[in-house]
Formats: C-alpha cells, structure tokens, sequence
C-alpha cells in the first residue's frame, strides 16, 4: 500500500454540505480527480444494493475496486448497476464508472480478495453469524492497518468483531441508501475502540466526500434509522386510521418538514421557531403543547389489516418502482446541486 498524499474533498470544498463534492468549476473537478490520497484499494464484500454503490463510489473517487460476492452472475450485475448510476455520478463532475478502464476486479473469496486492500467495507446479508464468519476470514487477509467497516444498518461492531483477534479494528459505516448520493455515513464503535481507528474512518470517508457523523455510542438502529422510525411510526399509524391516505401523508412531508430538514434539522428549525429566543423560548411557548401531542402519538404494527391496506396504496404512486427511483434519483442531485450553490455560512 502506498501511503503518500492528502485528502482533495477537504482541500476543494468549503461549506459542511459541500463535502459530498458538487464541483461547478471543471478545474477543480480536475484537481480532485487527480490529487493522490492515502487510499488505492477497497474491498467491498457482497455486491448487493449497498455494495454496487459503494463500488460506484469508490471507482468515482479513484479507487481500485475489487468485490467479493460468491453470487453467480455477480460481475454482470454489478456491472449494469454501474451502468445505471454512472450518469448520476457524471452530473456530479465524477468520471464514467461504467468505463472498461475502471480498476474494477471480482474475487469471490475473502482472503485474496481483501489482500492490499486500504479499507474495506463488507455489505454482507443482515446475519450475525454470516458478519463474524466475514469478518474474522477478513481480518486473516487484510493489511495490519486497512479500516475495517461494516455497512449494517442494525447490528453493532461489537457483536460482529467477538470473533475477531482484534475486535477493536472493526466499526459501523453505515450509509443511507444510496451510499454514492447521500452524504451521510454514520461511524459506530464499540466502547473500547481505540480513538485513532474511528479517526482514520472519518478521514477515509471525508476524502470519499461523504459526511461522517461519529456517534459516541452503540445504539440499535444509530441514529438516522432511529429517527425514520419514529416518524414511520406515525405515518403508518395516521394511514392506518384512515386520517390521509400515503399520498397525502408523503406530500405533508415533502412540501413542509422534508423540505425544511434539508437545509436544517429539527433543533435548529425549531430554535428558528422561538424567534430572537431561540430554542429557549420555542420549548417555554411550545413545549407543553408539544408534550401533550407526544402523549397522543400513535403506536403502529405491522398486521394483516393494516398491510394490505398499505400494499393497495402503494399502487397509487404514478409509476414502477425504477421509474420512482430514476425520479427520485434526478431529484436528489438537484437537490445536491442547489445546496451547493447556498454559500458557506447562510
Ligand atoms: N438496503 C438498504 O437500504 C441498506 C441501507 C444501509 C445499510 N444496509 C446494510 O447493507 C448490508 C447489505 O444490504 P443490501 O441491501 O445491499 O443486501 P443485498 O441482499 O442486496 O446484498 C447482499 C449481498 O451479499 C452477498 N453475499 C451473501 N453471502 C456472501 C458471502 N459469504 N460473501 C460475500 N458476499 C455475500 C449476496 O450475494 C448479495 O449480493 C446489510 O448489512 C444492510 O443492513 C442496507
């Protein structure tokens, strides 16, 4: 492994949201492109959902690529994602991952696979048993010193590594769906990881141009899936009374708090709500209102009523599921693309 360099996301991109890396100057694009940084080489184990993106990911920002995923086929697969997501990345000022030029290998087994390799990112089944099996078969491969991350969205670092010699090299990188969009990467660790393993996550994910969130502690689900899951919560249960229908219930969100949270999150905007007081006074006005709305919220599950009911809504939301998605994904990078233009500091 080759260990010169520095990170070009931080060098090129002032504000916090433009660390995802939307260059409007071709120039800089440029100069991101070619700046060597410390990684050459990631293995991405299982080249699902989230590790075709990753693998998107990683190519676009200059990285070789090998993936590990026994699935026949694989390679012909991941090679059509590539293809499907390449456009989205160009949009962004990254190169054609779907070029037969990109560094891009496929090794279905672990120990060949994750050999030199700088990170790697295992997006394995949802099993614990299957994560520690990956895991201790990577940790008999890999560099001393590559980053070890898992994309689970619900099982903790500590409970996968417990097989490991070294369980502390192992964190959660969890991405939302899709790790190549969207900046955040949560950064979980278990208590007794050493600081300087987390350090080089955030390090490895900012030069990847993402936006790192180390949480300070374990916790089911972190916190972004936490948050999607009170308020589905709610959703599923306003749907079940029959309050709005999905439709409505998504455009609620989307022409008011999904639109306010992009450019600032709940606190902030209710600090916005108390007006010169701030958060202070919005919770000395609001709060007891707000108290009693949350002894009202509903609980929500999951039985045979209420998923039929929202299976037969779900045909009502003008498309097929890849039409959505393409809509949803041209959406988003103009999303990108105007936060990039709000300048550092509004
Ligand atoms: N799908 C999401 O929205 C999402 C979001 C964030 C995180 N995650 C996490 O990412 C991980 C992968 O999820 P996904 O949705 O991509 O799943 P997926 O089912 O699409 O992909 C899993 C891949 O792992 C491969 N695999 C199975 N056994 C393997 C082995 N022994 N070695 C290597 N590869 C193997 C499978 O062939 C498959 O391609 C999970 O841990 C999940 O919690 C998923």
């Amino acid at each position: 492994m080759a260990h010169t360099l520095t990170a070009f996301a931080d060098a090129v991109v002032p504000a916090p949201w433009q660390e995802f890396c939307v260059h409007p100057n071709p120039e800089a694009t440029a100069m991101a492109q070619n700046a060597e940084h410390h990684y050459q080489k990631a293995t991405v184990i299982g080249g699902g959902v989230i590790g075709a993106s990753w693998t998107a990911l990683f190519l676009a920002r200059g990285l070789a690529v090998t993936v590990c995923d026994p699935a026949p086929g694989i390679e012909q697969r991941i090679r059509a994602e590539l293809a499907a997501i390449a456009p989205n990345l160009e949009q962004l000022g990254l190169p054609d991952v779907s070029s037969s030029s990109m560094p891009l290998h496929f090794d279905p087994q672990i120990a060949t696979a994750v050999a030199g390799a700088d990170i790697v990112q295992e997006n394995g089944p949802e099993r614990l048993e299957i994560k520690q099996q990956m895991w201790q078969a990577v940790e008999s491969g890999a560099p001393a010193d590559a980053i070890f991350a898992s994309s689970s969205s619900s099982i903790p670092a500590s409970a996968m590594a417990s097989g490991m010699k070294d369980p502390g090299r192992l964190i959660i990188g969890h991405p939302f769906n899709p790790p190549h969009l969207v900046p955040l990467v949560e950064i979980v660790a278990a208590s007794d990881t050493p600081a300087d393993v987390i350090d080089r996550a955030v390090a490895f994910y900012r030069a990847m141009g993402k936006r790192p969130q180390v949480l300070a502690k374990e916790i089911p689900g972190f916190v972004a899936n936490r948050l999607q899951a009170a308020l589905f919560r709610e959703a599923v249960y306003l749907v079940a009374q029959g309050v709005v229908s999905e439709q409505q219930l998504d455009d609620v969100v989307t022409s008011s708090i999904g639109m306010r949270w992009a450019v600032g999150g709940p606190f902030q905007s209710f600090h916005l709500g108390g007006g010169p007081g701030g958060l202070p006074d919005f919770i000395r006005h609001l709060g007891p209102a707000l108290e009693a709305l949350w002894k009202t919220l509903g609980t929500a599950t999951f039985d045979g009523a209420t998923v039929a009911m929202l299976t037969t809504q779900s045909a009502n939301f003008g498309g097929s599921v890849d039409e959505l998605a393409a809509r949803r994904d041209d959406a988003e990078l103009r999303l990108l693309r105007a936060l990039d233009e709000v300048p550092a500091g509004a």
